[in-house]
């Protein structure tokens, strides 16, 4: 039976990967995970082919499980998605955990390799379990978003890691008589991942996320081994090298090292104002710049976090089949970190049914920018900062973005002068080709499908 389970669980690991590759493009996305469900439904199928299994227990587990999954994809808001993450990647971490203490509960005699393996699963699905916790916590406000900083913070979750290290160590040398020294590791590793995630901002979740994302892939790996369970191990492996991959995107997109978002407490210090700026601001009504756009023969909307906020997108594909029948050629410019999630931008558009054609990404529209009759950015601010470029001093200095200045007419759609994300004054907002269209996004571009339909 083995070599046949075996065989399954390599045909699986292909789907997975095969999946994980098909993820990598929104118009394959689907695809991709309709191909890795169907690995999973393999691989579960032949563990269940193991010899030995309570079957009463796995129909109980079996039970919850689906109903929870299935009310839970039903119940939660597309907007909801980054905390249901959190919590499926909590729930990752607390069954790695799991696994490994039970484990260690009916045979605690084991050997080296085992018990570190033990030990391992533990750690990493505690810190995962509570970090993912309180990271959902923090996106859904149900905790302060604010960094939560104190003298000292770094020295006692260093030494919080040494005391589960050390734990760590003496229980593995000697696995059978060091049951206290095992709870005392599962306390502190519960312990420290709330400590490692309340001093970072609210709005740096979506990265903690996917680190924890990563960690509940690794605290697999290790169960895997403890399980001695082949799929489990490779599973969990790509969980994790894709979780550190995409974390790894976000950062570098955000011009960030992981460590600055990690320790620096980011948005605790409150707004910055950069100085300098020269120009003045120019208001446009929604009349004039219907003007403008019915003369336009190429437009492309730059979507930001404020499209999100006026959940903007189904009334900007209307604008944009407007000013198509009306001959514009019309394209959208997705920075990777617009918004607060991956893809946040992605998501927003697919709900409305832009085809995916029509999005570009920054390395496509960049080069083309400069033949752009009106770039219309709604609810963008950091990604469209030309500062980014130019300013050593920025904050944001060196952050790849979206050269919207460069498009011969440019609106920005927002409510006020009020900074994005990263607390900095947009000079974009005060050059000379740029107008600047003050209000709520989706009411703006209401405006603007009224004054096309006239
Ligand atoms: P932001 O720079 O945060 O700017 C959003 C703008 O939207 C604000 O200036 C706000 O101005 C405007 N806004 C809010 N509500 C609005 C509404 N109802 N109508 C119109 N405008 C509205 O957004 P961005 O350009 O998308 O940049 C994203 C930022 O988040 C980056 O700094 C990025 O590094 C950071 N970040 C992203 C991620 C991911 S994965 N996407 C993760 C962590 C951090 P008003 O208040 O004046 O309206």
């Amino acid at each position: 039976m083995d070599i046949y389970i075996n065989i399954t669980y390599i045909i699986a690991a292909v789907l997975f990967i095969f999946g994980l590759k098909k993820l990598g493009s929104p118009a394959s996305a689907r695809q991709g995970n309709l191909i890795s469900a169907v690995g999973m439904l393999l691989a579960v199928m032949a563990t269940l082919l193991t010899q030995g299994l309570s079957f009463q227990w796995i129909a109980i587990g079996f039970g919850v499980g689906a109903l929870l999954g299935i009310f839970s994809a039903r119940l939660i808001a597309m907007t909801a998605m980054p905390e249901m993450v959190a919590l499926l990647n909590g729930t990752g971490g607390i069954a790695s955990l799991c696994v490994g203490w039970s484990v260690y509960h009916y045979m605690p005699d084991n050997d080296l390799f085992t018990s570190v393996t033990i030990f391992l699963s533990v750690l990493i699905g505690g810190v995962t379990f509570t970090g993912s916790i309180v990271a959902w916590g923090k996106l859904s406000e149900k905790l302060p978003g604010k960094p939560i900083l104190y003298a000292g913070q770094k020295f006692v979750n260093i030494i919080i890691l040494l005391g589960i290290l050390s734990c760590g160590v003496l229980y593995s040398l000697n696995p059978a008589s060091s049951y206290t020294l095992f709870i005392i590791a599962v306390i502190l590793s519960l312990l420290l991942g709330i400590l490692v995630v309340i001093p970072i901002g609210g709005a740096d979740m979506p990265v903690v996320i996917s680190l924890l994302n990563s960690y509940s892939g690794i605290a697999a790996c290790a169960a895997g081994f403890v399980i001695q369970n082949n799929i489990l191990i490779v599973a969990g492996s790509l969980v994790g090298a894709s979780g550190i991959i995409l974390t790894q995107i976000m950062c570098k997109a955000m011009n960030r090292s992981i460590t600055n978002v990690l320790f620096s407490g980011f948005g605790s210090t409150g707004s910055k104002q950069s100085t300098g700026i020269e120009g003045e601001v120019k208001p446009i009504t929604v009349e004039d710049a219907f003007f403008i756009l019915e003369a336009a023969s190429s437009v492309v909307f730059i979507p930001g976090y404020g499209m999100a906020v006026a959940q903007a997108q189904h009334t900007v594909r209307e604008l944009a089949e407007l000013l198509e029948s009306n001959g514009a050629e019309v394209r959208f410019a997705i920075h990777p970190v617009a918004g607060r999630m991956p893809g946040h931008m992605n998501v927003l558009l697919a709900e409305a049914n832009v085809s995916y054609d029509q999005l570009f990404e920054m390395d496509d529209i960049n080069p083309i920018m400069e033949t752009m009759d009106v770039a219309v950015v709604i609810g963008a601010n950091d990604v469209v900062n030309p500062a980014a470029r130019h300013d050593e001093n920025s904050p944001i200095y060196g952050m790849p973005i979206i050269n919207a200045d460069n498009a011969k007419t440019v609106f920005v759609l927002k409510r006020s002068m009020n900074t994005g994300f990263a607390g900095v004054q947009n000079e974009l907002f005060f050059y000379e080709n740029t107008r600047m269209l003050f209000g709520d996004a989706k009411a703006s571009i209401q405006g603007l499908v009224a004054e096309f339909k006239d």
